[in-house]
């Protein structure tokens, strides 16, 4: 898979899971693009990839909740001649509180990242993966996705739409030799959790790991083609498939999530 002419871009890719891709990506010997807002950030996180690894890291500073921006991102890769083997759709944010009490700004920021922005990046690199014949996207959902959530009622239905919009994509470009896949990742520390509302959370429970060990799995079954990538313990994982497997009221489901949430996200 290794070609030194084709790039994988990682969106997201100065900090968290998104850097821990680039550093798997970069020891394989891929050269990369990482988007993301904070210039500085991107620089430092190329300069230590180049450096530790000799590969190529190319840095674009774009706000990807922006649709223009986006498109500039993307012409700006053509002007460069940067050929995109491998698309990582990562960049993504959650927003914990109740919603009628949450800021509309950054309610309808995180939606158009993590949907609308997701979404449209897809569409323009997938045209140029069918143009070259092959490709291969990861799109990072959540372990949010499975259940309505009160109290992340957007975040969690977003990376729901993440997940379905993954599976059907894929379907539709089986016979274009490009498989998307979705991660459905559970908790980690990272950057997130400040941006969610609560920066002193330590994420606890059954579906919680590492950015470091999240992306190892996550890399590796994605390499493998694998579709749904689920990176849980062995208690997560059962405890995801009797949620998503045994017949149970939503309103059950819901019941549990919010237990989680409150007790986890929303206690200060
Ligand atoms: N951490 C968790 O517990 C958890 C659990 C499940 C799923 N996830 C998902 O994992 C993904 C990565 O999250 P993380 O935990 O690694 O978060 P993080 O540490 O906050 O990193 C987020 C990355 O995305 C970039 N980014 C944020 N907003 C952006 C924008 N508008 N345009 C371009 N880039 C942007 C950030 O750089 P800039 O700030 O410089 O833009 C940074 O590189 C997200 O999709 C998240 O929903 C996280």
């Amino acid at each position: 898979m290794t070609n030194p002419d084709k790039y994988v871009v990682i969106t997201g890719g100065s900090k968290g899971l998104g850097y821990e891709f680039a550093k798997l990506y970069a020891r394989e010997q891929f050269n990369l693009i990482l988007v993301a807002r904070d210039e500085k950030e991107l620089t430092k996180a190329a300069k230590e990839l180049e450096e530790n690894h000799g590969i190529h890291c190319h840095t674009f500073a774009y706000d990807l909740s922006d649709m223009g921006e986006i498109d500039k991102f993307h012409k700006v890769t053509k002007e460069k001649n940067l050929e995109v083997a491998i698309l990582i759709n990562n960049a993504g944010f959650g927003y914990w509180g109740k919603f009628d009490k949450m800021d509309p700004a950054m309610q309808i920021e995180m939606l158009n990242l993590n949907i609308t922005g997701l979404s449209h990046l897809t569409r323009l690199f997938v045209n140029d993966m069918i143009k070259s014949g092959s490709g291969k996207i990861l799109n990072v959902s959540s372990i949010a996705s499975f259940t309505p959530t009160p109290f992340c009622a957007t975040y969690a239905a977003s990376k729901t739409y993440v997940k379905y919009f993954s599976q059907a994509l894929d379907y539709e470009l089986r016979d274009k030799n490009i498989s998307v896949s979705t991660l459905c990742s559970p908790d980690f520390l990272s950057g997130f959790q400040k941006r969610a509302g609560n920066p002193n959370l330590i994420p606890k429970g059954p579906y919680v790991g590492t950015a470091e060990g999240v992306a190892k799995v996550a890399f590796k079954q994605f390499m493998k083609n694998k579709r749904v990538i689920t990176p849980y313990s062995l208690f997560g994982l059962i405890t995801c498939y009797l949620e998503n497997h045994v017949p149970m009221p939503d309103g059950i489901k819901i019941n549990i999530r919010k237990w989680i949430v409150e007790k986890e996200y929303m206690a200060k």
